[in-house]
């Protein structure tokens, strides 16, 4: 595994982050919904980085594919708790693909009435993008590759991992 973005790198964005929605939000309702599993990590360093108060709320969303590559359809198997009617939603996902998840669930939102719905995600990965998305907030962007650690998994493992890594050809194979 190579390391793609370490820990201070990551922090130094989180907060650089945090600073540029507590000024964007700041007077409004904001709701944060983290997408489950991967952005909880994300969404805890962000939450701490805020100096507005927020609600915090959780969806989670299965897509179906390989391991490695999320494709066909989006379904919901863990829903908002919140009505998110009349609120601003920032979505807070650990890592666009696709599209297909985000673009999902902010057509959703806004269809039960969101007052607007946003996205911040950590890291924006563009070359398999197959839905248009509107980043509010991007953490890193890369073209390819697929990374662990900091809450995103491979087969549900190495989501504790402090810093981001690149799993290298055929690393996936092994012992994940
Ligand atoms: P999308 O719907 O294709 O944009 O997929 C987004 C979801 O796929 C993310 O929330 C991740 O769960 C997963 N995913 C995509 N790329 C990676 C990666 O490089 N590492 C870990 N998970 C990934
Ligand atoms: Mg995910």
């Amino acid at each position: 595994m190579r390391c793609v973005f370490d820990q201070q790198t990551i922090a130094a964005r989180v907060a650089a982050m945090g600073r540029e929605i507590s000024r964007d939000y700041h007077g409004r309702d904001l709701l944060l919904v983290g997408i489950l599993k991967g952005a909880f990590v994300f969404l805890a360093d962000l939450v701490r980085a805020l100096s507005l108060p927020v609600e915090v709320d959780f969806v989670r969303v299965a897509s179906y594919g390989s391991a490695t590559t999320s494709s066909g359809t989006c379904t919901v198997t863990k829903d908002l708790e919140a009505d998110p009617a009349g609120r601003d939603v920032l979505l807070v996902e650990d890592i666009a693909d696709s599209g297909r998840t985000l673009a999902f669930l902010v057509e959703r939102l806004r269809a039960r009435g969101a007052r607007s719905v946003a996205a911040c995600v950590l890291i924006d990965k563009t070359e398999r993008r197959e839905r248009a998305l509107d980043l509010a907030y991007t953490g890193f962007t890369v073209p390819a590759g697929f990374l662990v650690g900091y809450g995103l998994d491979y087969a549900e493992r190495y989501r504790h991992l402090p810093a981001i890594y690149a799993l290298e050809p055929g690393e996936d194979a092994v012992t994940a």
